[in-house]
């Protein structure tokens, strides 16, 4: 491939690509994201190239390997073109059929659409499938029609031609103008203006100046990152090149954890072809500037993802956090002006560089412009990865997009930004997910993470689950966050395990004042979201368990007791059979009961009793075994 040296070549070469390809030809398209692999995706690529060799369709029948649509808990997802017809939970063994009859004679094989759950429709396109109907796909559009490691899918669907726009059209304050317009937030946690951070950055004295790119999402339950940079990488590289020009920098780095395999190969197959393509390297595009770009592989720790830690991991030094007086954007790597952004937000530019400031601007709320990815969780009915525009409810995320709460349970706290973020309650359910919306509730965007938790879920379990993997994850490397969440992680599993006194609330209310002002980065300062939301929100819950030794939602094992009700045992057996530690006491046509000294609260006999004879008691005295042989009522 000759380089291409000017913007006419480009467009040039995308008609070249176009006339190439024949819209009508039927094309497969396999997800090969993470998710789909795990469940069995490479196979079907491999089925469906075996099929077509078989039936000799191989000249006449494309297969592809795409992205992630979201919706991975369906996986593995296959779509066919040109009808795009979706379908989900594909296995080998039904290769034979679609081939033979969607591609070969536009008939559908209905057992592989979606299906609602609720009303029992099927879902031929995607905008059918209430998980959808709500979203506005903008960065996962294109996940499910490019394969991520062909430039020439990208280009054919006008890939690079905002970098052509802002090399040839746009000076770099004009580029910079048009970000501060948009109102684009930074999409990895902080929501600080893009803007102003690429001004800051471009105004700072000292060169060189960098750009990085941090795909170091490590929050449980969250991959948008990873998404975006497995289904489309060549997004964000663009993005990248116009940052960099705008800013005034000619190096460039991707910060990808090590456990995101498939997108540390996929930017750095992007790489390679936009070298090769002159997209990247000396004089891109004919233009004059200048660009290199090189994949850092991080070591997967979560601290990793705060900006001073990233650079100094790409400085070779154990990634920890460092003081920032002074902003990154001014004192970043090597101590140089550097500008680090969220992958999302890079892919997020050239939308608004073809586009315009003023249609992002008209996306989403007057503080938090365009769309966000979330990564919806927990104990919704439809979980994966949602993009909608900001100023979305939460109800609606929850209820319409996610489907309702599983099981028809009760709905009871949301968690929105990740490990950090606060619980948000049932009364907040139609508040605006913003940036500033959230935090006003105690919560935060973070990078969108949504776990959201039903009746069952106990509010004082759920801060010392968090506080526990937040205390795993830090650096220690300052006191207030070291410390402060030892200490936290101590009453909290105290309080957990019924052995809290009074004043532990007040201990962590103090803590939580000095981890917020005093704790070097935002893992510290924000770690004590989760706890004082849980105390806002749900105190009485932490009253019940310190002075009742009470677990209203029966999920703190040491506060509860599995006890058999005599009137409702039918003297099955199956409980006494399948005890582990022999504790239940009984006979044929006896009533049965716990021996409580015996029971190591397993929840065994809990789950199998069909009659609903064996409960829980929180708070509460067991009541004394049954004496003697009891006669047992025959069921009707
Ligand atoms: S706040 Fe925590 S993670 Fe951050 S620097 Fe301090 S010890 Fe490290
Ligand atoms: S909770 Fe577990 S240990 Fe206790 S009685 Fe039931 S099955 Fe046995
Ligand atoms: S990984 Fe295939 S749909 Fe998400």
């Amino acid at each position: 491939m000759k380089p291409i040296r000017s913007p006419e070549d480009l467009e040039r070469l995308r008609k070249e690509i176009l006339a190439k390809r024949e819209p009508s030809k039927p094309c497969i398209t396999v997800c090969v994201s993470t998710g789909c692999v795990a469940q069995g995706s490479i196979k079907l690529v491999e089925a469906f190239k075996a099929e077509l060799e078989k039936q000799g369709l191989t000249d006449r029948v494309e297969v592809k390997e795409t992205g992630c649509v979201g919706f991975c808990e369906q996986g593995p997802r296959v779509t066919i073109y040109p009808q795009e017809i979706y379908y989900f939970k594909v296995k080998p063994e039904d290769v034979p059929e679609i081939v033979s009859k969607t591609v070969l004679k536009n008939e559908i094989v209905e057992r592989l659409l979606y299906k609602d759950p609720i009303t029992g429709k099927t879902a031929q396109i995607l905008e059918e499938i209430p998980f959808y109907k709500y979203q506005l796909r903008l960065l996962l559009e294109n996940n499910a029609k490019i394969n991520p490691k062909n430039i020439e899918d990208y280009i054919a669907i006008g890939g690079y031609s905002a970098l052509a726009k802002a090399l040839f059209k746009m000076t770099p304050e004009q580029i910079i103008e048009e970000v501060k317009k948009s109102n684009l937030r930074g999409r990895g946690g902080g929501g600080f203006p893009t803007g102003i951070k690429w001004e800051t950055t471009r105004n700072a004295p000292g060169e060189p100046k960098y750009v990085i790119v941090n795909c170091d999402q490590g929050d449980p339950g969250a991959f948008m990152d990873r998404t975006v940079m497995e289904g489309n990488p060549h997004s964000v590289l663009e993005g990248l090149i116009i940052g960099a020009y705008a800013i005034g920098a000619h190096r460039g780095f991707v910060y990808v954890r090590e456990e995101y395999p498939i997108a540390a190969e996929n930017i750095s197959i992007a790489i390679e072809q936009a070298e090769e393509y002159g997209l990247l390297g000396g004089n891109i595009l004919g233009s004059g500037f200048s660009f290199n770009v090189e994949v850092y592989r991080g070591a997967g720790a979560f601290v990793s993802g705060e900006s001073s830690a990233l650079m100094t991991a790409i400085e070779g030094k154990v990634g920890e956090p460092r003081p920032k007086y002074i902003h990154t954007a001014v004192k970043g790597l090597w101590d140089k002006p550097s500008c680090l952004n969220n992958t999302k937000t890079w892919a997020t530019i050239p939308l608004i560089i073809l586009k315009g400031a003023e249609w992002f601007r008209n996306i989403g709320t007057k503080g938090s412009s365009g769309t966000m990815i979330f990564s919806l969780v927990g104990k919704v009915n439809n979980t994966g990865l949602v993009e909608v525009p900001m100023g979305i409810t939460l109800r609606d995320l929850i209820f319409k997009i996610g489907g309702g709460i599983r099981g028809g349970k009760k709905f009871k706290a949301v968690q929105t930004g990740g490990p950090s973020g606060g619980f948000i309650p049932e009364q907040y359910l139609d508040t605006p997910v913003d940036f500033d919306e959230l935090t006003k509730l105690g919560s935060m965007m973070g990078s969108g993470g949504m776990i959201v938790m039903d009746e069952d879920a106990c509010m004082v379990d759920m801060a010392r689950y968090f506080i526990d993997f937040l205390l795993d994850e830090s650096c220690g490397k300052c006191v207030p966050c070291r410390e402060g969440l030892r200490a936290m992680s101590k009453i909290l599993n105290d309080i957990c395990e019924g052995k809290g006194k009074d004043g532990d609330i007040e201990k962590i209310e103090d803590l939580a004042e000095v981890m917020k002002e005093a704790s070097l980065c935002a893992l510290g300062r924000t770690a004590v979201n989760p706890v004082l939301t849980s105390l806002k929100y749900f105190r009485n819950e932490w009253e019940e368990h310190i002075k009742e030794k009470k677990c209203q939602a029966k999920a703190c094992k040491a506060l509860i007791n599995y006890y058999i009700d005599p009137e409702k045992c039918q003297a099955c057996m199956l409980c006494l059979r399948e005890c582990p530690a022999g504790a239940v006491i009984g006979g044929k046509d006896q009533v049965h009961w716990i021996d409580q000294k015996k029971c190591v609260k397993c929840g065994t006999c809990y789950e199998l009793c069909r009659f609903g004879a064996v409960v829980k008691l929180t708070g509460e005295p067991i009541p004394p075994p049954p004496m003697g042989v009891k006669p047992i009522r025959k069921k009707k």
